[in-house]
């Protein structure tokens, strides 16, 4: 029964998507567990480039089912186009389920989370605007839609009548915008309900008869842990749960079937939107490593925040996820730089903390407390045997393991699927 997390440590953005492409070859099932297309990666393969929100990385591998999980939130115009463009690069979606309980993101979601945004003003998130916040909301609160009401234009119709006056009133009232009306949802419904047809399904026996069959599943968070609706620097997180837990609740399977919950985390921190972030750089060298990482959304093109390895960050997520296995990825962006510094924790008001605190204004204002470890001159992106890696980038590897307190199983050098070293296959 081996149920594989990959779970983001950071603040997302860590490179699961080439993670989760790696192990797929291998999984008969990838489960996107929850999260919208307020994600994105591309995967680069054989010199192609495939852009992914929504559809799990195991695509690309033909005899890997790919299902889009109960926990995910999905815009059904966005998911049309990204089905199309991984048509025209050559992708196969015949292994493509989306689950009936997935929640929908509404024609008024991305609306309101553009005027919720800016009536926050100083305080605002800094969301994607995808509509991922109020689509949860709306879920938590029982007037959401989910991807199997596609198929009960009558029943969709009912709860429209009684959904949209509310939304309405908000718009209207609150922000001057103007309404949406039944009629034209329920034209524009009609037409993703024909086209998501093949592709809907209740996941269910699939997933059941994967586990009794013990083959091997791969559960693929978005985001990553300081996210988190409840573990990460609330209320700068995303409306899901990235973490291990949530994962499970988002694709529909118990704990026992785990067998690994791999952490990736990047070899350097980065973060988009507001919100707290002690290891950020601003000067030159956040440049450097914004550049060299192309640290630009992949959603939403804005650039990412970035910064030095926070091993706190990465020590809490190892342990509220109970991850025990890492994929290291990105070391090749820190080639160059020397020293290389690792936050091991944090002052704050005279107090030493190591791990980041749950009150976000101390988290905000904290010091963090560096390591310096030899940098390392590259370029190491050709390496593809651990013992071939320059000393020092050896070292700072092995560092982070003991200051993070999980075993890292693979280091990714650069962007393609061959860029990576597993570190069973010579240590
Ligand atoms: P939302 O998920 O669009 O509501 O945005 C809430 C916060 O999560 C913002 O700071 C976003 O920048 C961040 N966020 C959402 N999705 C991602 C992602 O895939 N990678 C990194 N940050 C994300």
């Amino acid at each position: 029964m081996p149920v594989v997390i990959c779970v983001g440590g950071q603040w997302g953005d860590e490179g699961k998507g080439k993670v989760v492409d790696l192990l797929a070859e291998s999984a008969e099932m990838v489960i996107r567990s929850q999260g919208g297309n307020n994600a994105g990666h591309t995967v680069v393969t054989g010199g192609r480039e495939f852009r992914f929100n929504l559809v799990p990385a195991g695509i690309l591998h033909p005899a890997t089912t790919c299902v889009i999980g109960n926990g995910v939130v999905l815009d059904p115009k966005v998911l049309l186009d990204e089905i199309e463009g991984l048509v025209a690069a050559g992708a196969d979606l015949g292994n493509l389920v989306i689950s009936e309980r997935a929640h929908m993101i509404m024609p008024y979601h991305p609306v309101l989370d553009r005027y919720e945004e800016e009536a926050r003003g100083d305080d605002r998130l800094g969301t994607t605007y995808r509509g991922v916040g109020p689509a949860y909301s709306d879920k938590v609160r029982r007037i959401g839609f989910r991807v199997g009401d596609l198929g009960k234009p009558r029943f969709l119709e009912k709860k429209l009548n009684f959904v949209l006056p509310l939304k309405n009133a908000v718009l209207e009232r609150l922000y001057g915008a103007p309404p949406f009306t039944v009629d034209a949802i329920l034209a524009e419904f009609t037409d993703y309900a024909r086209r998501l047809r093949p592709y809907i399904r209740d996941p269910f026996p699939l997933v059941q008869g994967a586990l009794a069959r013990e083959e091997r599943i791969i559960l693929e968070g978005a985001q990553g842990t300081m996210l988190d609706l409840d573990l990460g620097t609330y209320p700068y997180v995303t409306s899901s749960y990235p973490s291990a837990g949530g994962a499970l609740a988002g694709a529909g399977i118990g704990p026992r079937h785990v067998t690994t919950t791999l952490g990736v985390l990047k070899a350097y921190t980065t973060r988009v939107g507001y919100g707290p972030f002690p290891t950020e750089q601003e000067g030159a060298l956040g440049t450097h490593l914004r550049e060299q990482g192309h640290e630009y959304g992949t959603t939403t093109g804005r650039p990412r925040r970035v910064g030095w390895f926070d091993a706190a960050v990465a020590r809490y997520g190892v342990q509220v996820n109970g991850i025990d296995a890492i994929a290291l990825t990105k070391l090749d962006v820190l080639d160059g730089i020397d020293p290389v510094r690792v936050c091991i924790g944090y002052r704050s008001k005279g107090v030493a903390h190591a791990h980041p605190m749950a009150n976000i204004s101390h988290l905000k204002h904290c010091e963090p407390v560096y390591e310096d470890l030899p940098g390392w001159p590259g370029p190491i992106s050709a390496v593809r045997r651990y013992p071939d890696l320059p000393p020092a980038a050896r070292g700072y590897v092995e560092r982070i393991e003991e200051l993070v307190g999980a075993g890292i199983t693979h280091v990714s050098v650069g962007p393609d699927r061959e860029q990576t070293i597993l570190r069973s296959a010579g240590r």
